[in-house]
């Protein structure tokens, strides 16, 4: 048995060491050129299938609104800017260097009628290994992960015409007067007012925040899969180009209009008995002790909700100041987030043309 036992070692280190030299030699062919055998190939996928389906068991559950028309939009852009020029889309098929990759990106137009949402979450989140398939830029991000599901799963029945209108809005791929500009404003607007309540309001927000922010985005200090793609490589002077531009667009007004009890109560009061100060004192139009706290009144009510919890969950980096603000978020209840959203959302912004992004112009 002893003899057994050693024949099989030297066996298997005699593999080992055939594989080794196999791989130093450089005999083995890593030409992209050359492809898989369809055998590899097959191999390949059922391992990437089956693992897929084994750890999409460990993604957490979607969220109720998955399939909010505004999850679609937020994500559209973004798909335009960080996947279509591998994957294609339904205004081109994929691109010519796409094609040379080994696997090539599939054309994932269909992808959704065959994973199911907790797979595609997987996959986006964390890619692929060893193809081109990229783990999503900020790793706290799950609502980012989960707007590009819905994404991918209102892609089946979108027509090119419809695809356009999600990804860019009212500029087209002919906008030369900025370019920049142009890139912020497929999901901003030029006037900075966002579109239909995916995007935060720029317009009229304070400048010294708007250049601490995009400074924080351009250094991953802030979170965002969607803005650090949409900030990367751009220099610090274009960012406070642009963030001139968007403080000087009418939209954030600095006295809410409408008193909605409990969200103003909170708001000019605080909740003593939680330790929660006022968030009048910081963000209010008389506070302004320092021009790099936002301006809050009339922004979207969806976004502000939003950025409570991922400051309330840690994931909310942003200005040299951002941790004042972590510190209040931990202690805000979940109902007094929703009320407060809403009180914020409410405020009238001045002298604007319309309710803001909601006019379904696109804009
Ligand atoms: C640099 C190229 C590249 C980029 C950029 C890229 N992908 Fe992929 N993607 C791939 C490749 C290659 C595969 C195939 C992997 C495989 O077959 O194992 C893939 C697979 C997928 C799949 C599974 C498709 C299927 O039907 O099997 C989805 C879904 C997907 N990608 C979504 C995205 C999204 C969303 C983005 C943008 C956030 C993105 N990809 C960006 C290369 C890319
Ligand atoms: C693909 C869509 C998209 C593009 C393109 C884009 N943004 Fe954004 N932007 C977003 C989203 C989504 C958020 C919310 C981020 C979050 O949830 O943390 C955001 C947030 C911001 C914020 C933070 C707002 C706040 O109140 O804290 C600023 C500032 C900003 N964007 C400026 C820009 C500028 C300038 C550009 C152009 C260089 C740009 N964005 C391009 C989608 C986009
Ligand atoms: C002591 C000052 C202070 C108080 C009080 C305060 N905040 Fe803030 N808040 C800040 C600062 C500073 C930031 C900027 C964080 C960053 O760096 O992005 C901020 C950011 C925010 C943001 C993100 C805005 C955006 O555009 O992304 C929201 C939402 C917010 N605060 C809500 C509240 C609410 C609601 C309250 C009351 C419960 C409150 N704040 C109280 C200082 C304060």
């Amino acid at each position: 048995m002893r003899i057994g036992w050693r024949h099989l070692l030297f066996a298997v280190l005699g593999l080992l060491a055939a594989a080794v030299l196999v791989a130093w030699s450089g005999v083995f062919n890593v030409a992209a050129s050359s492809g898989h055998w369809r055998i590899t190939e097959w191999a390949l996928h059922a391992v990437m299938q089956n693992s897929v389906h084994t750890y999409a068991h460990l993604a957490p559950d979607p969220p109720a609104d998955l399939d909010d028309p505004r999850n679609v939009l937020q994500a559209a852009g973004h798909y335009e800017s960080g996947c279509a020029w591998c994957h294609g889309s339904p205004l081109r098929p994929p691109p010519a260097a796409s094609r040379h990759m080994t696997p090539p990106p599939p054309a994932i137009i269909n992808s959704a009628r065959q994973w199911e949402p907790r797979e595609l979450f997987r996959i986006v989140r964390h890619g692929i290994k060893y193809t081109a398939m990229p783990a999503w830029i900020a790793p706290g991000r799950d609502d980012e992960v989960w707007a590009m599901v819905a994404f991918l799963r209102a892609l089946p029945e979108m027509t090119p015409a419809n695809y356009g209108d999600l990804a860019f809005g009212t500029e087209t791929a002919a906008a030369t007067d900025d370019r920049l500009l142009s890139a912020c404003a497929r999901c901003h607007g030029r006037d900075g007012r966002g579109r239909n309540s995916a995007f935060p309001i720029l317009g009229g927000q304070r400048e010294a925040y708007l250049v601490e922010t995009l400074r924080a985005f351009a250094t991953h200090r802030r979170r965002s899969g969607i803005m650090e793609l949409a900030v990367d490589g751009v220099g610090e002077d274009e960012l406070a180009r642009l963030a001139r531009h968007y403080a000087q667009q009418k939209g954030l007004g600095e006295t809410p209009a409408e008193a909605s009890p409990p969200g103003a109560r909170i708001a000019a009061l605080g909740l003593p008995e939680a330790g929660v100060p006022a968030c009048e004192s910081c963000h209010g139009a008389v506070a302004g002790r320092n021009p790099t706290y936002p301006r809050l009144a009339g922004q979207e009510a969806r976004y502000i909700a939003a950025q409570l919890r991922l400051m309330k969950q840690g994931e909310r980096g942003g200005t040299p100041y951002a941790h004042i603000m972590h510190a209040i978020a931990k202690r805000l209840p979940d109902d007094a987030i929703e009320a407060l959203a809403a009180y914020y959302a409410s405020a009238a912004a001045p002298s604007a043309a319309g309710p803001v992004g909601i006019d379904g112009s696109g804009r």
